[in-house]
């Protein structure tokens, strides 16, 4: 299948391009590099342009040819959501709703679309199923929420065929070692301890020890990023005009932050200074998947379930990339 993926240069896109190459489908890029990076893909096959530019969407599906669409491109700092919830608004969903009026009118009716536990908010209990309330608690998940909801209403009422996948805590980088994770700024826990283990920040600081976990740090579901974007291929492939397939990503396993910072020191042999700090606002005590309903539907499993794996995998992206796509 030939396949845009927007977002492409990003972190996710970016694998989500190996995972499609790699079982046989041509991907196209579609980006702005606000936070991709060039470096990150085929130049013969970066289009760029901008979601909020309909007439850049148009030219994008002409040109790749495309027969799907994978929809990475959104901002996702919930921090950034609070202060400033228009350029989510404006990107996530006027940019989503841009690109699936530009789909209806080439007749693409496939699309994965880049889903969140974040809609979740706070779940009543955990692991998460897909059946649990979705009341995010924050201008970011609301955005994503809107966009399933769209997404929803357009395969009833138009026919596109929609798999909404609601990512846990993507982490790790491919295998060849030729891409892997690099925001500015950076926020997620792994990369910021690995950075404190290349010298690059003294130390990392825990955001609250005092929640209801058994070490009192919030716990998370680290999934590979390989893995999730095994899963975007094989939903891809078994997508129906229609069909609305909604499923969690993750692997059903939780790491406390402690948890992850020891295992980042297994993994580099670094001491890791840690500091203990404040809560950070929004982060809910525990956010793990119960990912049965994508085992079964896409016939798919996380190859990797152990949190040093997963850091091990990043961990080398790190070493060999210490500034990331600016090497
Ligand atoms: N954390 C720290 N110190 C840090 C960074 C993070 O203690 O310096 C903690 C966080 O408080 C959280 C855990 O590590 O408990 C993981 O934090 P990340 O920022 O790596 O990931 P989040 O779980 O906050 O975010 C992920 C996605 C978001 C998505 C969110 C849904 O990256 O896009 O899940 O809750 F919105």
């Amino acid at each position: 299948m030939k396949v845009l993926v927007v977002g492409g240069a990003g972190y996710i896109g970016s694998h989500a391009v190996r995972a499609l190459e790699e079982s046989g489908h041509e991907a196209w890029v579609f980006d702005n590099l606000y936070q991709g990076h060039r470096g990150a893909v085929p130049a013969d096959r970066l289009i760029e342009g901008d979601l909020l530019n309909p007439a850049d969407l148009a030219a994008a599906l002409d040109k790749s040819g495309a027969e799907a669409v994978m929809h990475f491109a959104a901002l996702a700092l919930v921090g950034e959501s609070v202060t400033d919830p228009a350029k989510y608004y404006s990107n996530n969903v006027v940019g989503a709703l841009n690109l699936l009026d530009a789909m209806r009118e080439k007749g693409i009716w496939r699309i994965v679309f880049s889903s969140t536990c974040a809609t979740y908010g706070v779940p009543p209990s955990s692991p998460i199923d897909e059946s649990m309330p979705q009341v995010p608690i924050n201008p970011y998940g609301d955005t994503k929420l809107a966009i399933e909801k769209a997404l929803d209403a357009y395969s009833h009422a138009y026919g596109l065929g929609v798999a909404a996948l609601r990512y846990f805590n993507a982490a790790g980088s491919h295998h060849s070692g030729e891409i892997g994770e690099d925001h500015d700024p950076e926020t997620h826990l792994i990369p910021i301890v690995l950075q404190v283990a290349l010298g690059q920040r003294e130390h990392v600081t825990i955001f609250g020890d005092d929640y209801p976990t058994p070490d009192g740090t919030c716990i998370r579901d680290y999934i590979h990023v390989e893995d999730l974007c095994s899963a975007h291929v094989a939903a891809l492939e078994r997508l129906e005009q229609g069909q609305m397939m909604k499923l969690n990503l993750g692997t059903g396993n939780g790491f406390s932050v402690k948890q992850v910072i020891d295992a980042c020191r297994k993994v580099t042999g670094h001491e890791i200074p840690a500091v203990m700090g404040e809560r950070r606002p929004g982060d809910p005590a525990a956010l793990v998947a119960n990912s049965s309903k994508a085992f079964e539907t896409l016939g798919w499993k996380p190859k990797y379930t152990s949190v040093e794996e997963v850091v091990a995998s990043a961990w080398r992206w790190h070493q060999a990339n210490p500034n990331g796509y600016a090497n």
